[in-house]
C-alpha cells in the first residue's frame, strides 16, 4: 500500500487526476473503474481540463463503474449513471459504447449481476479502479458483512449510509433501499486500485481500512492485500492514523 498524504480536497483531487492520467497515457486503452459520490468530482474537474487542454485523449478507453441503485433510470437525476454523465462522460470523448455501468431498471437482480459480472470479464478486468469510501468502510456499495462478496451483487443498503446519501434527495424517503455494487473480486483483481478520501468524517473509516484487521465488516480492509493500492488522503482523512 502506498499512502500519498496531501493538505486538502484539492490536492488530492490533482494526485489522483494525475494517476489516472498517467494510466491512461501509459495504456490509451485502459479499462478503467470509476466511481461516484462528492470525492472523486474534484478529480474528474482535473481530467476534463486536461482533456480540454488537449493533452488527454480517452477515446480508446472503457470504463466500468461500481455501482447504481436499483430503480432509478438512467435520467433519474440521483442515477449514477446521469452522475457521471455530468461530471465526467459528457465532457471527454469516451464511446458511449464503452461506457458500463449496472442497469438499476432491471428487476431481475440475478440476471443484473451476471450480466455485469460478464461485462467485466469481457473487458479483461479493470486496469485502474477508482474509489470513494464510505464512512462505514464500504466501498462502491459493498457494506459490511459477513463474508466478503466475490462478484456484482444487489445489497440492501445501510442505515449510515441512507443517512449519508440523503443529502442529494428531496426527502429519505426517497433514498433507494437497494443497489447494484461490483463485488470485491473485480475490485481486488484490478491492476491498479486509487482510492480518495478527505474530510474528517471517513477518518474512523480510513484508520479501519489502514490499521485495523482484515475484515468483511469494513470492506475496504480487503486492499491492505492489493498488491498496488494507492490511497490519496488529506490531512483530516489521516488525521487518526497511528504515526
Ligand atoms: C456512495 C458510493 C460510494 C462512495 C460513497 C462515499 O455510497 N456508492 O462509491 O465512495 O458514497 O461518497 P462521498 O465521496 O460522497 O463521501
Amino acid at each position: 500500500m502506498r499512502i500519498i498524504s496531501v493538505k486538502d480536497y484539492q490536492e488530492m483531487s490533482r494526485a489522483a487526476a494525475s494517476l489516472i492520467a498517467a494510466q491512461v497515457l501509459g495504456k490509451p486503452d485502459s479499462v478503467l473503474g470509476l466511481a461516484t459520490g462528492s470525492s472523486p468530482i474534484g478529480a474528474y474537474q482535473k481530467l476534463i481540463e486536461w482533456h480540454k487542454a488537449g493533452a488527454l485523449d480517452f477515446s480508446a478507453c472503457s470504463t466500468a463503474n461500481l455501482d447504481e441503485y436499483v430503480g432509478l433510470t438512467k435520467d433519474n437525476d440521483q442515477s449514477y449513471a446521469y452522475f457521471m454523465r455530468q461530471n465526467l462522460f459528457d465532457h471527454i470523448n469516451i464511446p458511449a459504447e464503452r461506457l458500463n455501468i449496472p442497469d438499476g431498471t432491471n428487476p431481475n437482480a440475478a440476471a443484473e449481476c451476471a450480466r455485469y459480472d460478464k461485462v467485466i470479464e469481457e473487458l479483461g478486468g479493470i486496469d485502474l479502479q477508482l474509489l470513494g469510501i464510505g464512512r462505514n468502510g464500504h466501498i462502491g456499495f459493498n457494506e459490511p458483512a459477513d463474508v466478503f462478496v466475490r462478484g456484482t451483487n444487489c445489497v440492501q443498503l445501510t442505515e449510515s449510509t441512507i443517512d449519508a446519501n440523503k443529502r442529494f434527495f428531496a426527502r429519505e424517503e426517497d433514498v433507494p433501499r437497494q443497489a447494484y455494487t461490483m463485488g470485491i473480486g473485480a475490485i481486488m483483481l484490478a491492476r491498479k486500485v486509487v482510492m480518495v478520501a478527505s474530510g474528517e468524517d471517513k477518518a474512523d473509516a480510513i484508520r479501519a481500512t489502514v490499521q485495523g484487521d482484515i475484515t468483511p465488516y469494513v470492506p475496504a480492509s480487503i486492499l491492505q492485500l492489493h498488491r498496488d493500492f494507492v490511497l490519496v488522503a488529506d490531512e483530516a482523512a489521516l488525521s487518526k492514523l497511528d504515526k
